[in-house]
């Protein structure tokens, strides 16, 4: 049977490195209050111009594909997961497809923040396993700092993000011993306020509820602008961090146990643990559940912050380069976010 393997993998990160007593400047917070309560000392902040979202998904794309020993050409599909893409629309994925010179295959932007990556690496194993492609390049990039709110108003969202990008080149394998085991997703948009970013978006009550034809151009044209300008914070990701918290160490060691459960794998058997890198703490919290030791566990938000739909294929990545996973490994992916939605995947690396 066919299973997808990952046959390369890359990150990238910028080399603007901003420590917590940089935002000290523009907000009231503490090194020690980040630390202690995120576990993060530092994260990279992209070029304001020149460096984008696609950008730094092409430089982790670049190492991906050279590391799978193919050329961009060879891509067949491309997946690209992102909360801050360049554009409203279109999405990052034909911005990749246009800067790589790739050939005029799919591309397909996955929305959903947190765990965005882990959801594009589920639908590409679906099409590797059917035989409908062979190359898929599979990227999560987030390009945070440009829409961040800066002020103390912001600071409990704002201190966690960072920007960056990873990517993996899938392809298919009849190795029994390796690949993509299994993935499993999961969705619960009852809490999909708490933690989201309302503009830009048609979401704004009185459009909803007023019909247009009650009113001239000029009247539009105001309710349009009021609209965009009602609430600036509403341009702000907005999180109510201690619920998110909350139900994050629920559904992350859940998604696991499930994972292990449908391959009659336990807890023990974990090589390594990517969990999403959203706080520390999170992560810890998951590590215990799992009763985990140090060693199965990998985490690198310290350095490089929470980067969302990032985060998963940059620590996968660290962890491979820096020797940490090794073949033949059993890996795990374990992701949580706005939505809320999240996922899990087994690898045998
Ligand atoms: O990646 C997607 C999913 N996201 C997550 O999983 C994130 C989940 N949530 C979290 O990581 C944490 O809830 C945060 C890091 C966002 C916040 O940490 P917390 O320990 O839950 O703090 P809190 O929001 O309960 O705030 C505690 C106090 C408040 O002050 P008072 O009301 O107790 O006086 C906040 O105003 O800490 C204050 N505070 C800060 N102080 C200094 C909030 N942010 C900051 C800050 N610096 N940056």
């Amino acid at each position: 049977m066919l299973k997808a393997k990952i046959a390369g993998i890359g990150y990238y990160v910028p080399e603007n490195v901003i420590t917590n007593n940089d935002l000290k400047k523009y907000m009231d917070t503490s090194d020690e209050w980040i630390q202690e309560r995120t576990g993060i000392k530092e994260r990279r902040y992209a070029q304001r111009t020149g460096e984008t979202t696609t950008t730094m998904g092409v430089q982790a794309a670049t190492i991906a594909i050279e590391r799978a020993g193919i050329t961009p050409q060879d891509i067949d599909f491309i997946i690209f997961a992102t909360l801050s893409p360049d554009y409203y629309f279109p999405g990052c994925g034909v911005l990749l497809q246009r800067a790589m010179k790739m050939k005029e295959i799919g591309a397909l932007d996955i929305r959903n923040q947190c765990s965005g990556f882990v959801y594009a690496l589920s639908v590409a194993d679906q099409f590797i396993k059917t035989g409908m492609y062979k190359n898929i390049l599979v990227v999560g990039s987030e390009k945070h700092s440009f829409g961040l709110d800066f002020s103390t108003r912001g600071r409990s969202v704002s201190v966690i993000f960072g920007d960056g990008a990873g990517a993996v080149v899938l392809q298919p394998t009849t190795n029994p011993n390796q690949g993509i085991l299994s993935t499993h997703l999961h969705s619960d948009g009852e809490s999909a306020e708490i933690l989201a970013m309302y503009n830009p978006g048609t979401h704004a009550n009185h459009w909803v509820q007023t019909p247009l034809a009650n009113f001239d151009d000029a009247e539009i044209g105001q309710m349009f602008m009021s609209n965009a300008m009602v609430n600036e914070a509403q341009n702000f990701p907005y999180m109510d961090g201690p619920a998110v918290f909350k139900k994050a160490i629920i559904k992350m060691p859940e998604v696991v146990e499930e994972a292990l459960l449908a391959n009659n794998l336990t807890a023990a058997d974990i090589d390594m643990l990517i969990p999403h890198q959203a706080n520390l703490r999170i992560a810890q919290f998951v590590q215990q559940k799992l009763r985990l030791k140090d060693e199965q566990v990998f985490n690198n938000i310290q350095k490089f912050g929470n980067t969302t739909a990032a985060s998963v294929p940059i620590a996968l990545c660290e962890a491979w380069e820096t020797g940490k996973i090794k073949d033949g490994n059993l890996v795990c992916l374990a992701a949580f976010g706005s939505g809320f939605t999240w996922a899990g995947a087994l690898i045998r690396w």
